[in-house]
């Protein structure tokens, strides 16, 4: 694991008061909860992120939601440094709530240069790399966590998602997320390609689909899109 990324775990900065009230709008016991933690991926996700886009080796990858760029630290620093690359980041409270310290981090570790920053929302952002033709290798979910927001966001990456493209997505063991993961599982041409073990007993849909754990892995298998008007698979 990079260095810095090591250091980043050993760190363990927390999440400000004013992000836990302003942006995630908590403020009952729920908000003691979060009051200590990084926000960022646990080290088991860091993991598979580092072995898939080790695998993938991605010209072009993307991620929704920096925070203080655990996840962007293991993506960068996952493929060889004489590669050409970039990295699209995607976060619009980086500068307002996490100090600018995921930009930071990626500066300390030399990556300023491949990463290419959109202070916006994801739903801002992701068509408007659309409307400029960009197409990524891969990408990473990790920003607003209601269903409609990851959803929006997988919309989009599946349009810039090259043929053989992996899109992994983040708390993929959330009840608001692990529903779009079974939809994209039986109704578009995707397959898993990276799990993690489930914390808790597998709902019998995950067993069937081979999906479970807190990050899930997808590969583009064909870029045409088949589907007449009445295409519906039951997804639960
Ligand atoms: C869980 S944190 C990401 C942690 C990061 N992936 C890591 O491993 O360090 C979620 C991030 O999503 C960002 N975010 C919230 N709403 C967003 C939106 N609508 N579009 C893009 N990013 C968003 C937050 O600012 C925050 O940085």
């Amino acid at each position: 694991m990079n260095e810095l990324l090591e250091n980043l775990y050993k760190n363990s900065p927390k999440l400000t008061q004013e992000y836990i009230r302003d942006v995630l709008k908590l403020t009952d016991h729920r908000a003691e909860l979060v009051a200590n933690i990084t926000g960022g991926i646990s080290l088991p996700e860091t993991e598979l992120l580092c072995k898939l886009v080790a695998q993938q080796r991605p010209e072009i990858s993307l991620e929704v939601g920096l925070g203080y760029g655990f996840s962007a630290l293991a993506i960068c620093s996952s493929t060889p440094a004489n590669e050409q690359r970039t990295h699209i980041v995607i976060d619009p409270y980086q500068e307002k709530f996490w100090k600018n310290l995921g930009l930071r981090h990626l500066n300390e570790a030399g990556y300023s240069d491949i990463v290419d920053f959109y202070p916006q929302k994801s739903y801002q952002a992701l068509p408007q790399l659309l409307q400029d033709g960009v197409r990524v290798d891969f990408a990473f979910i990790d920003g607003w966590h209601t269903f409609d927001y990851v959803l929006v966001d997988f919309f989009y990456i599946d349009k810039i998602l090259k043929n053989g493209g992996v899109v992994a997505f983040d708390d993929a063991d959330w009840k608001s997320i692990r529903p779009l993961i079974r939809y994209i599982v039986t109704n578009l041409n995707y397959k898993v390609v990276g799990t993690l073990p489930e914390k808790h007993k597998r709902e019998l849909i995950d067993i069937e689909l081979g999906i479970e754990g807190s990050c899930i892995a997808l590969q583009k298998i064909s870029d045409k899109d088949n589907r007449e008007i009445f295409f519906h698979k039951a997804f639960f």
